[in-house]
């Protein structure tokens, strides 16, 4: 019985402790003018639940809360904004006063100098360059794809993937750094931004998945015709910051049955993609593609007929572009909104 009381006396107190715990954060941080949420432990906040669950934390809260709500992770406390308005408002302002930035513990991992953390004169233009950068070259040319790499599970194709199951990526890079020129790229579509006005035509991922006979290399197929444009054009690539941290696995079997063909083709895709030359008139990203498309269906329909579907396909895409966006690449869609 006296061991039943001692066990229920440090329970209760265990209860005790918690809950004051649990209030300490929720006092702390009560401020008029915070939007609802919850503030978790002391220190912790809510960090164990939001790296555990990740985007469903996010979402488990604005059911609850709304689109704005306050949370305490990652080591400081935090307004959570997931309404398209606020974050545009937010974003479109960053030169008035507001800095973007990571939290403390991130900069930690990610360094001071990652793409977030740096801003106003080390990106601005006239930045110095060090002794024997040629002068010609100091301009520059528009950054026209950005592509980020990832930690954790690799973008491995299946082979790979079969042999190497356990194998994560834990090594951070803090480096932008420019694709050169007359060279290729595997291009990911998972971390990818592009400029839609100066390549948006390019970005034509099409004609794989389901009920072809290639998955799996959409987004390479559209690195590589991208790659030869952007060099044509003068426009630059860039891979590197910011990663993201991929988490979801696929199965590689089904990969295997999906990059199949793929593997086999490379071997003739690669080498076409690194001779193919555009003509000096071909001065849009449309007439390129257009002219891409025809010298696929040349020498690569050798390879397989399906090239032929996919050169014609290629041509549909720039139809239908040109279709949607009478006044040039991107006018007046915002955002890749297509009316
Ligand atoms: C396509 O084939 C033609 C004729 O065989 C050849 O001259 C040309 O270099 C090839 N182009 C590419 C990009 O491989």
């Amino acid at each position: 019985m006296a061991i039943f009381m001692i066990v229920l006396i440090c329970f209760l107190c265990l209860v005790c402790i918690c809950s004051a715990l649990l209030r300490w954060n929720e006092v702390r941080y009560r401020k008029k003018g915070l939007p609802p949420g919850t503030m978790g432990w002391p220190v912790f906040g809510e960090t164990t639940e939001f790296l555990k669950q990740g985007p469903n934390f996010m979402k488990n809260q604005r059911a609850r809360y709304g689109s704005f709500f306050k949370s305490h992770i990652l080591g400081c406390p935090t307004v959570v904004s997931m309404d398209p308005e606020v974050n545009r408002y937010i974003l479109m302002n960053e030169a008035k006063g507001l800095v973007p930035g990571y939290p403390q513990s991130m900069l930690d991992i990610l360094g001071k100098c990652n793409i977030a953390a740096v801003h106003g004169s080390t990106h601005k233009d006239g930045a110095d360059f060090v002794r024997g950068y040629p002068f010609s070259l100091r301009e520059g040319v528009p950054t026209a794809v950005s592509h980020g790499l990832w930690l954790n599970i690799p973008d491995y194709d299946a082979p790979t993937q079969l042999v190497k199951p356990l194998e994560r990526n834990t090594r951070f890079v803090d480096a932008v750094m420019t694709i050169p020129k007359g060279t290729l790229f595997p291009m990911c579509g998972m971390n990818l931004a592009f400029d839609r006005d100066l390549i948006g035509p390019a970005m034509y991922f099409g004609l794989m998945g389901d009920g072809q006979p290639i998955g799996r290399y959409d987004d390479m197929w559209a690195g590589w015709c991208t790659k030869v444009i952007t060099d044509h054009l003068g426009l630059g690539v860039k891979t590197g910051l910011p990663y993201i941290y991929h988490s979801k696995a696929s199965n590689p079997f089904v990969n295997l049955r999906k990059e199949y063909k793929g593997i086999f083709w490379q071997e003739e895709i690669i080498p076409f993609f690194q001779s193919a030359v555009l003509p000096k008139d071909c001065t849009t990203v449309q007439a390129c593609y257009i002219e891409l498309s025809k010298q696929v269906k040349e020498n690569l329909s050798k390879v397989d007929p399906y090239f032929d579907k996919l050169a014609d396909a290629m041509v549909t895409w720039i139809e239908a572009w040109d279709e949607l966006n009478p006044n040039g690449p991107g006018s007046k869609l915002a955002n890749g909104k297509s009316k």
